[in-house]
């Protein structure tokens, strides 16, 4: 049985070690080295559209979604278009507003999940124009979009996704680049930039790999505990939704992620002595303020987990409990290494408690009931 996990004990251990290969993988082939530029030739949205698109509208579920907030971030950041971000069982029913300026991302490992593909169902009756970015080239999502760009992620067997996301956010930085190629957004030295550090992803993922006992003495601590909560703000906001997803998913731990600065508004309430918070602060512009709010809850007893970039680490430890330290990248790139941490975390803690990592109660792998 281990040999069909290539060693490994379980499916997603042998996924999340698998990531490195997995990003090269979606990158291969989508990079022009002697003109530093993106090259998606499989589109068919052609430049005059990309000029015209106004808006886009990223719709998915579960980890897929939360793919998508990156998906988001990036975008705005690179192409400097307006995105929102919709849970595909929502989609449908809030009427959104659809015109043919307005470009909808489904994002689907499976390529089958009703919701999702009801919701690109929806968007193509009313005139929008839809990528699907998916990690399986016959599925129903990629033969039913306009476009697809497909991910190289491999087969995912465990349940709850790892590679898949992060071959994800993968094609949302070549996608991003893309558009910003297109419309002008960035120069050429700032995609060659972005592009170089990318490059660099998979080798930092294997060097985070290899050194992933921290993580796992503190998943088994926290593996003691009932409740707890994670925080970050701008893109570790979204890395921490999907980590908080994954360690419910997959330890039955009760947790929730919250917008640094919003857990003043109600969330504190619940922080008592003892509670881990866990703390995703790489994002350096905006790092004091996740900070003061990491110093709010320790104020009312919380233990603090930072993670960080190693040259914050002396000062994040006056005032927090413990440090996990990630490979420094381009802020704008994080997710992609941040979120292994997690996965990692999530992975043991469900390991120490003893439950069927690769398929957890009451969920399918793929979910095709609306
Ligand atoms: C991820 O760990 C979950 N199992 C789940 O949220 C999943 O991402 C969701 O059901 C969407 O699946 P899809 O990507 O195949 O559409």
């Amino acid at each position: 049985v281990t040999a069909e996990k290539g060693g490994y004990e379980h499916f997603m251990l042998k996924e999340i070690h698998e990531q490195p290969r997995a990003y090269r993988d979606t990158m291969l082939g989508r990079i022009d080295h002697d003109n530093h530029q993106v090259v998606l030739p499989e589109l068919k949205l052609s430049v005059e559209q990309i000029k015209n698109i106004r808006n886009v509208q990223i719709v998915a579920c579960g980890t897929a979604y939360n793919a998508g907030l990156i998906g988001r971030t990036v975008i705005e950041q690179f192409a400097r278009i307006p995105v929102e971000n919709d849970v595909a069982s929502e989609y449908r029913y809030r009427s959104p507003i659809i015109t043919p300026e307005t470009l909808v991302i489904v994002v689907s490992q499976s390529g089958e999940t009703a919701d999702t593909l009801a919701a690109l169902r929806e968007a193509k009756a009313n005139g929008a124009h839809v990528l699907a970015i998916t990690n399986v080239v016959g599925s129903s999502i990629a033969r039913d979009a306009d476009d697809v760009l497909v991910t190289l992620a491999g087969p995912e067997i465990a349940v709850a996704s790892t590679k898949a996301y992060t071959s994800q956010l993968i094609a949302f930085y070549l996608f991003g680049l893309y558009l910003a190629q297109v419309r002008g957004t960035m120069t050429k030295d700032e995609i060659a930039h972005v592009l170089a550090a990318m490059e660099s992803l998979p080798e930092q993922v294997e060097a985070m790999l290899n050194n992933a006992d921290t993580i796992k003495s503190y998943a088994e601590h926290i593996a003691k505990h009932k409740h707890l909560f994670f925080i970050g703000r701008g893109q570790d906001y979204a890395v921490v939704q999907e980590g908080s997803l994954k360690l419910k998913e997959i330890s039955y731990i009760h947790s929730e992620a919250y917008a640094a600065g919003e857990l003043k508004h109600g969330t504190l309430a619940l922080i008592e002595d003892g509670v881990p918070v866990i703390s995703l602060i790489t994002q350096e512009s905006v790092m004091e303020k996740t900070l003061s709010n990491i110093k709010e809850v320790k104020a009312r007893g919380a233990e603090v987990l930072a993670i960080s970039y190693e040259e914050h680490a002396a000062e994040l430890l006056k005032s927090v409990d413990h440090v996990i330290t990630i490979p420094k990248t381009l802020p704008v790139l994080t997710a992609a290494l941040s979120v292994v941490t997690l996965q990692l975390l999530a992975y043991y803690a469900s390991l120490a408690l003893g439950h069927d990592v690769d398929k957890p109660r009451n969920l399918a792998k793929s979910v095709t009931v609306e």
